[in-house]
């Protein structure tokens, strides 16, 4: 891994993220190393967390770790204090700054102003954590990524950019059916097709829901009205509403595909009713997998760091 950080796929080499996803694999089945033993991590959190906050508190416990988790009440990024102070406070205290941010730019700027890694819990145009517990569940299912093709059902958000990113990386092709207006942001579908390009993997965009997961391997999905885009419910909902997962969509893609979604889910938006519980649902698994692949991520900074 190239530099202390990971706010993006792009921040490591493709041979990284497979070689990441192996680790993640091997964290899993394996005793965890003591790799953060004596070390502190604060835990930056401007929005609700579920998965995030829990994977990677008890991951970092398990490396032997500590950490403290900062609520965006407790310590008002930017508004509280200026995210280059926290970011030169935290530096003196901890060993690794973990934050969920609604701006990538706070990202950016804690990463400027420490010399501790900063790791990316998601922000508004990324959520590279989970596109890599994603392809290990993907791995772990399918014993494989490359020659598989993922669609993306939604909104073009951070999972769907993240996904695109990571597809490109590892050989999977990446469709999105989304309304024009709800696209991947112009800057990371030119990103991420320029990498699907070089590594030989497709990319497609359609409004048409079927025409992007028929013969699909991997069906995915995330809610409409993502954390930041409250303002805008309304106009989502009736937007996305012919957008819904559910079981005919399902039946578009070959009849082993999975189905994911990075949670939480609203049924009766983005799914139906049945669809966490469907047959080919791995949605818990995936939530697992956060954990693991966490692991890997702190695992691979600090040991070519440290
Ligand atoms: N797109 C969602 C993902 C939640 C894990 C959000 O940003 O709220």
């Amino acid at each position: 891994m190239k530099g202390k950080d990971f706010l993006s796929i792009k921040d490591i080499i493709p041979e990284e993220f497979i070689q990441l996803i192996q680790t993640a694999k091997d964290m899993k089945d394996h005793k965890t190393p003591q790799i953060l033993e004596g070390k502190t991590a604060a835990l930056i959190f401007e929005k609700p967390s579920l998965r995030t906050r829990v994977s990677f508190e008890v991951g970092i416990k398990q490396m032997g770790g500590t950490s403290i988790f900062l609520s965006n009440n407790e310590i008002g990024l930017g508004i509280r204090e200026p995210v280059s102070d926290v970011a030169k406070v935290l530096d003196r205290l901890v060993d690794l700054v973990v934050a969920r941010v609604y701006s990538h730019e706070s990202l950016i700027a804690l990463s400027k102003n420490t010399t501790v890694p900063v790791i990316n819990a998601l922000s508004n145009t990324a959520h590279p954590c989970q596109a890599l517990g994603d392809c290990l569940t993907i791995f772990e299912q399918k014993g494989t990524l490359k020659g598989l093709s993922l669609a993306f059902v939604g909104d073009g958000n951070n999972i769907a950019g993240s996904l695109a990113l990571a597809c490109a990386y590892s050989g999977m092709d990446f469709g999105i059916a989304s309304p024009e207006k709800y696209q991947l942001k112009p800057e990371i579908w030119n990103e991420a097709n320029k990498l699907a390009n070089s590594n030989n993997t497709k990319m497609k965009w359609s409004s048409n829901i079927q025409e992007i997961v028929s013969d699909a391997d991997i069906v995915y999905t995330d809610v409409w009205i993502s954390m930041g885009d409250e303002e805008e419910k309304e106009e989502r909902l009736s937007t996305f509403s012919s957008y819904q997962v559910n079981e005919k969509v399902i039946s578009y893609a070959k009849s082993d595909c999975l189905f994911m979604h990075d949670m939480p889910a609203h049924r009766g938006e983005e799914i139906s009713e049945n669809m966490l519980n469907h047959p080919n649902s791995v949605v818990y698994q995936q939530a697992e997998n956060r954990l693991h692949a966490q692991k890997a991520v702190i695992r691979n900074i600090f040991e070519s760091n440290h």
